[in-house]
């Protein structure tokens, strides 16, 4: 089969959406190996590992009837070949664009490129290993869609000259170790973010369309669905074992809600024209995503993040410019006082009491957003 014909919105299987990646991947690399060489070193959002072997395990009967159910909705794939330009794909004028604009929009593009597909790495690596036959079809289906998202970036980065090397990526990127409980935490959280960031933006931007300064954010309504669905898969396998969301878990949680919350805030903090060119606040934004996301989360975890409390806007901000310091620091000594600062900003955030309340019995949530 030729390979360039076919979009990797059209691939129904992650390896047939990772060959047409490799293949455009061939196809560009002679003429943009230095771009492609140059956004390598921009990309931060992680790739991880975890044990294999204890996800199989796990038993999908106690919550059989939603499983099914959620199963069922994503094998009948209704975004296949959504993923692609079409009509509604209107020109973009890159040599005009605000330089200061460009660039954060680009690195935009290429960190959320990475995080769909280290995403898309994980699955395909747990269906590649797993004998279970729940889990290795969740997992296969999850890594479907991440390729056409990670591949779909790649059309818009392409407008640019630009282009991740998915392939490159897949060998030299360094993965991180997390045990599943942590995997569970860590992406469940990804994903219900994802969505509350995605759908916040697409919102705003039906009601504000002359903000709209890429066409990329048309296609946000039915990308977030698809992370939707994603979390609620992790919804389920975690509610497979109670023991996940008490307890000392507990903590846990808590921890991880801290970190993603606070890693987006000091993130999309670095990205200010792009939130001018939004006509987004960033601190309405962040605010905004971490309700929504706090309330999608009541679903499985039994604390919130008290993100009204006086000392959370306070501490996120001293995190922040800690944060720019430290990337500023010019000597060891410096680098080791904005560092103190970061940790003691994250400890507060950190102390700061939990809500708690009653995890409902039905785990199951539509996007209502
Ligand atoms: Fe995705
Ligand atoms: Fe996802």
């Amino acid at each position: 089969m030729n390979m360039h014909s076919k979009h990797t919105a059209d691939a129904t299987t992650v390896e047939e959406g990772l060959a047409i990646a490799e293949a455009q991947d061939k196809q560009y690399n002679d003429e943009m190996a230095t771009e492609t060489a140059m956004a390598n070193t921009l990309l931060t959002p992680r790739f991880y590992t975890t044990d294999f072997d204890e996800l199989d395990a796990i038993d999908v009967s106690s919550v059989r009837e939603d499983w099914d159910k959620l199963i069922a909705q994503m094998v009948s794939d209704p975004n296949k070949g959504h993923f692609k330009k079409n009509e509604d794909w209107d020109h973009v004028d890159w040599d005009g664009m605000d330089a200061d604009l460009k660039k954060e929009f680009i690195d935009f593009l290429i960190s959320s490129c990475t995080a769909e597909f280290s995403g898309c790495v994980l699955y395909k690596e747990m269906k590649r290993r797993g004998n279970n036959k729940d889990i290795t079809q969740l997992f296969q289906l999850m890594a479907r869609d991440e390729a056409r998202h990670a591949g779909f970036i790649n059309d818009a980065l392409r407008e640019a000259g630009l282009r991740v090397n998915l392939g490159f990526l897949t060998q030299k990127k360094k993965y991180t170790y997390f045990r599943p409980k942590f995997i569970y935490y860590a992406t469940y959280l990804s994903e219900k973010i994802g969505y509350a960031r995605y759908i916040t933006i697409f919102r705003h931007l039906e009601a504000n369309p002359d903000h709209r300064f890429h066409p990329i954010f048309k296609w946000f309504e039915e990308w977030c669905n698809d992370e939707f669905s994603h979390g609620e898969a992790f919804a389920l396998l975690m509610k497979t074992d109670p023991k996940l969301t008490s307890g000392v878990n507990v903590y846990w949680i808590k921890f991880f809600l801290t970190a993603v919350y606070a890693t987006m805030y000091v993130r999309d903090h670095q990205r200010p024209a792009f939130h001018k060119a939004l006509g987004v606040d960033p601190d309405w934004y962040a605010h905004e995503v971490f309700t929504k996301t706090s309330k999608l989360s009541e679903q499985i975890f039994p604390i919130t993040l008290d993100i009204d409390h006086p000392a959370w806007q306070r501490n996120l901000e001293k995190l922040q410019k800690a944060n720019v310091d430290l990337a500023n620091a010019g000597n060891p000594l410096s680098k080791l006082a904005a560092q103190a600062r970061c940790a003691k900003a994250f400890l507060a955030l950190l102390l700061i009491p939990a809500r708690s309340h009653k995890v409902p019995a039905s785990t199951r949530l539509e996007p209502v957003y």
